[in-house]
Formats: structure tokens, sequence, C-alpha cells
């Protein structure tokens, strides 16, 4: 038997007793289905997306209700679940497959790969777990256990790393069956060789591991590079109407948030209220200043200091286009919010007995 071979089958054999089976994807897999779910688990684990994933198919039945949905629609049932750039991209992705296939999912691993948001891997987990085509796939489980398993030093964001594990993910993926071994292998990544103390005596590859064998389990794979990011701060205006409505704004539609409902962002160097009544046209009192709190994004650091204004008089002179709104949690309007700008929310909130912001 080749080596190979044993590989698989061992996977195999463990996906057979210790596989996840009864996700709510894998039932009724079709390859919309199977295309929201991996889209979600990109950034996010199991437990976090399966509710999303449920309230996601109740708005969006079909690719057919995803095409036709305003982005806006889109970003609200994405809120929470973070890299937004992930449901802009389903929503273009749903469009170009009405447009370009008459809305039924391409089949091929090239077609696939061309739509946006869909990388090799993902591509090779649609097509495998929906349509029983063979292709390998090395999402970051996987990429875990093939560098611990072979010892491939290194981190795996580097090309010459990268090319390394794709060799192996290739040569090791069989051709039969190969939905089962890929799903066994992203299990076997995030449920026993987890990043720190992973469950070896459980694993079935334990005598083949080099990591394991030489004890070196924490070196693999290989972190980035550490590189320090730099902080920018901001303060970030709650300005409260006498209505107690909160104004938003509408973030552009490309860069950090897009396309979400934020605060007015306020440099740290201004006055609030001076700033307040040059950009906004609202003449306010300061109420407090809160402690800043930091939200990091993959390539910076944002200080967010919460800054709390009323209105002096009446407001109802700053409302630019459809840029801004005075929201009211109490009324139905939905607004995709920013996650932090959503727990300053929740925070004002109960800050504020009595009062519905
Ligand atoms: N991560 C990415 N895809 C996954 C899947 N199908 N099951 C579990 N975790 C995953």
């Amino acid at each position: 038997m080749k080596a190979s071979d044993e590989f698989s089958r061992r996977v195999l054999t463990w996906y057979g007793h210790s596989g996840r089976k009864d996700l709510p994807w894998q039932k009724d897999p079709t390859p919309y289905r199977v295309w929201v779910s991996e889209i979600m688990l990109q950034q996010t684990q199991v437990a976090t997306v399966i509710p999303y994933y449920h309230q996601f198919m109740a708005r969006f039945p079909d690719l057919n209700s995803l095409a036709e949905a305003p982005l806006d629609a889109v970003l609200l049932q994405w809120s929470g679940l973070g890299y937004y750039a992930r449901a802009r991209n389903l929503n273009r992705a749903a469009q170009q497959i009405r447009d370009q296939y008459g809305g039924a999912f391409p089949e091929t691993i090239q077609e696939v790969t061309g739509l946006p948001g869909i990388g090799r891997s993902t591509a090779g987990a649609i097509l495998s777990f929906a349509m029983g085509q063979s292709h390998s796939i090395l999402d970051g489980n996987v990429k875990r256990v093939l560098a611990r398993c072979f010892a491939v030093a290194g981190w795996p964001g580097r090309t010459a790393v990268s090319k390394q594990l794709w060799a192996l993910t290739d040569q090791l993926t069989p051709r039969r069956a190969t939905g089962h071994y890929n799903q066994a292998m992203m299990d076997l990544g995030a449920g026993v060789c987890t990043r720190s103390r992973p469950d070896c005596k459980t694993c079935p590859l334990v005598d083949i591991c080099v990591a394991h064998n030489s004890g070196e389990t924490a070196k693999y794979p290989g972190s980035k590079p550490r590189k320090d990011i730099p902080v920018k701060s901001v303060k970030m205006l709650m300005v409260l109407n006498q209505e107690r409505e909160l104004l938003l704004e509408k973030r552009p539609p490309s860069g950090i948030w897009g396309g979400l409902w934020s605060l007015p962002e306020c440099p740290s160097d201004h006055d609030p209220t001076i700033w307040c009544s040059n950009q906004l046209g609202i003449e306010g009192t300061l109420r407090g200043q809160w402690k800043p709190r930091r939200h990091t994004f993959s390539h910076f650091h944002l200080d967010i200091t919460p800054v709390e204004l009323t209105v002096d008089g009446p407001a109802n002179c700053v409302m630019d286009g459809n840029h801004r709104v005075w929201y009211n949690s109490a009324s139905n309007d939905s607004h995709g919010l920013a996650a932090p700008v959503a727990r300053l929310i929740d925070e004002l909130q109960q800050r504020l007995p009595g009062e519905n912001i």
C-alpha cells in the first residue's frame, strides 16, 4: 500500500467514528448552501457560524434571492460576523452566477475560483462537499495538520511554504470519498490538532507525526513574522437629539466597515462640539467622554474614544441624502452596524435606563 493511501485510510477511518456529520450545511448539501457555509467559516468558528447560517438561509434561501438582495440587506444579516468583504463578495458572486451561468452554480474548479471571494481551497471544498468531485483543500486547519505531521517549517503565508503544503495535500487527498476526507482533515485540525495543546492521544496520525515525535508541535506551523501595526485614534460622537435618537452615518462602500452604519468620527485632536458645529451643522453640548477602547483590524489598531453630546435645539438640518439618519432602536428600521458601534449603543442604552435609543 502506498504511504499516501495509508494516510487517507487512517483519516477516513477516523472520520467514520469522530468526524462531523450533522452540521446544518451537510443536510441537503447543495452548492449554494455549502458555498455560504464555507465563506462564513473562512474566518469564523463553526459554533459561531451556526446561528448566522440559519438566519442567512431563512432570509436568502437560494442563489436568486441573494443575487436580487440589496447589499445593505446582506450586510445586515452579516453584522456581527466581521470581515464584511465576505458578504460583499457573496452578493457580487451571486449576481455573477445569475448573469453568467443562468443562475446555476458553476461546476468546474476554474469557473468556481473565478468568482469573487472564492480561492482554490474554498472551491475545492464546495465541489467536493456538494458535487462529489475530487479536489484537495488547504485551509488553516489542514495547513496545521500537514505542517506538523511532515514538519514543514516556516510561515504558511510565505509562497515557498504554501507550495510545499499544497504539494502534500495534492499527494495525500484520495480520489474517492474526497468530501469525507476533506471534512475529516478540517475536523482533525479544528478539534484534535488544535493550535495550542493538541490532543495527540486521539489523533489517528500520532505515530507518524514528525512534530509529535520530536515534541515540537508548538513549532508548527511557523508564525507570521511580527510586525508592529500602527495605532490610529478617533473620537466617536454619540450625538443624541431631543427625541433620544442617535445620529448614525453610513460608511463609504469600500474600506473598513464598508457600507455599514457607524458613528460620526471626529479627529482625536479636535474639539467635538466645534467639529459638530462645523461639519454637521449641529450645536451640541458635551455630556461626557468615555474611556477609550481598542478595536484591532488586520493592519492597524483603532483607539476609539466615545464622546456623548446632546443637541441643543431641534435638529433636523443634518440629513445628508441617505447617508445620515437619526437612529432609534425601538423603530423597526434595521441597520447593519459596525460591531464596536453596536456595543456602544448597548452601553449607551444601559446608561440611560428607561430610554430607548
Ligand atoms: N471550516 C471550513 N469549512 C469547514 C467545514 N466544512 N466544517 C468544519 N469546519 C470548517
